[in-house]
């Protein structure tokens, strides 16, 4: 079969079995993935958004051999993740967040030289290997002290390092910037993008919508076990309703006037929300011809009225997505 897609998965489901209660007597099935279909692109960064326990930790266990599907397919750089496991393993990087998964009794080089020997990296090559790595993610400097003496931070770059290690061509990073200070988040951004210009391929997932907004060409929603949108963020802004966003604020609306404002020209939908004593409207609007001054006119009779516009916001779009499929 030839390789069409860096990722290519189809109808995957994953249930879980645990049992609770006293006894443990209880039964509990979680379906944690409901038929998942994803393709990923070779080179593309690909990002996977969802609320919590939506199944982003299990799918991308499950892409990385660390999870076996209940059912459905799952090739990985063309080789099956259940079947071509090991044949795929070298190939691939894995980071999970948390604090799991090093040794804190040694120093950052030594965790890597021993992840260096797991994954098989050439001893003639390997020293040289973790310098650059360690280079990579800022830690050279602390690279012969005790892991257990880092910050949350400082060992979740060497997470990273250890991914990146033996070179691989897709990198699963869950979660890549939880805990860490915003310089060095903006870091393993940056280091994320290097790796993409050096032809690897990225899956992530996060829950920070700019990380997403800045990284992802392709984004897709998860929720609740199932894929409920799946586009670029222009295409996904489409998809909610608009570029553009207006939102109106004052004492109260009349359903008479909410009618209104959702005949305007381009106005795809307008949600109402409590703010404070206030209620505010937000209108999703699709295209440039509505003016502010066609909403004022809409709404006479609120002198304490505000109007004003921004952009449809990646988080707006999830936000829409995640409560539409809630409802
Ligand atoms: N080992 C397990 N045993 C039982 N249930 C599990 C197990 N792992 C995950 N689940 C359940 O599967 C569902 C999906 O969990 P998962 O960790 O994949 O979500 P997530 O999208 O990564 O959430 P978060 O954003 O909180 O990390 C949840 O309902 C979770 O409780
Ligand atoms: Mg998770």
């Amino acid at each position: 079969m030839t390789e069409r897609s860096a990722i290519h998965a189809r109808d995957v489901r994953r249930v879980f079995e645990s049992r609770k209660g006293f006894f443990f007597n209880e039964l509990i099935r979680t379906e944690a993935l409901r038929g998942v279909d994803l393709d990923v692109d070779h080179g593309e960064i690909f990002g996977l958004l969802g609320p919590n326990g939506a199944g982003k930790t299990t799918f991308t266990k499950i892409l990385s051999t660390l999870l076996i599907p209940t059912s459905g397919s799952v090739e990985v750089l063309g080789l099956d993740v259940v079947r071509q496991a090991a044949e795929l393993r070298p190939r691939i990087g894995l980071v999970l967040g948390g604090e799991r998964g090093l040794y804190n009794r040694i120093s950052a080089r030594e965790n890597l030289r021993y992840f260096a020997d797991i994954y098989g990296v050439p001893v003639v090559h390997r020293d040289r290997r973790i310098q650059e790595v360690l280079d990579r993610v800022d830690l050279t400097e602390a690279a012969d002290r005790r892991v257990e003496e880092f910050s949350r931070g400082m060992k979740q770059k060497l997470h990273l390092a250890r991914g990146i290690l033996h070179g691989p061509e897709i990198l699963f990073l869950d979660e890549p910037t939880i805990g860490l200070d915003p310089k060095s988040a903006r870091e393993t951004r940056k280091l994320i993008r290097s790796l993409v210009a050096d032809g690897v391929t990225i899956f992530l997932t996060t829950h920070y919508m700019f990380e997403a907004e800045e990284l992802c060409q392709r984004i897709a929603v998860l929720s609740r076990g199932r894929i409920v949108a799946r586009d670029t963020v222009a295409g996904l802004r489409k998809l909610v309703g608009g570029d553009r966003t207006i939102e109106v604020e004052a004492y109260g609306f009349d359903d008479g006037e909410i009618q209104r404002l959702n005949r305007l020209p381009g106005v795809s939908r307008v949600m109402s929300e409590e703010f404070g004593p206030r209620l505010r409207l937000t209108m999703r609007v699709r295209t440039d011809e509505l003016s502010l001054e066609q909403v004022r006119a809409q709404l006479v009779n609120h002198p304490e009225l505000a109007v004003r516009e921004r952009r449809t916001s990646l988080e707006d779009v999830y936000l829409d997505l995640v409560e539409e499929e809630a409802s």
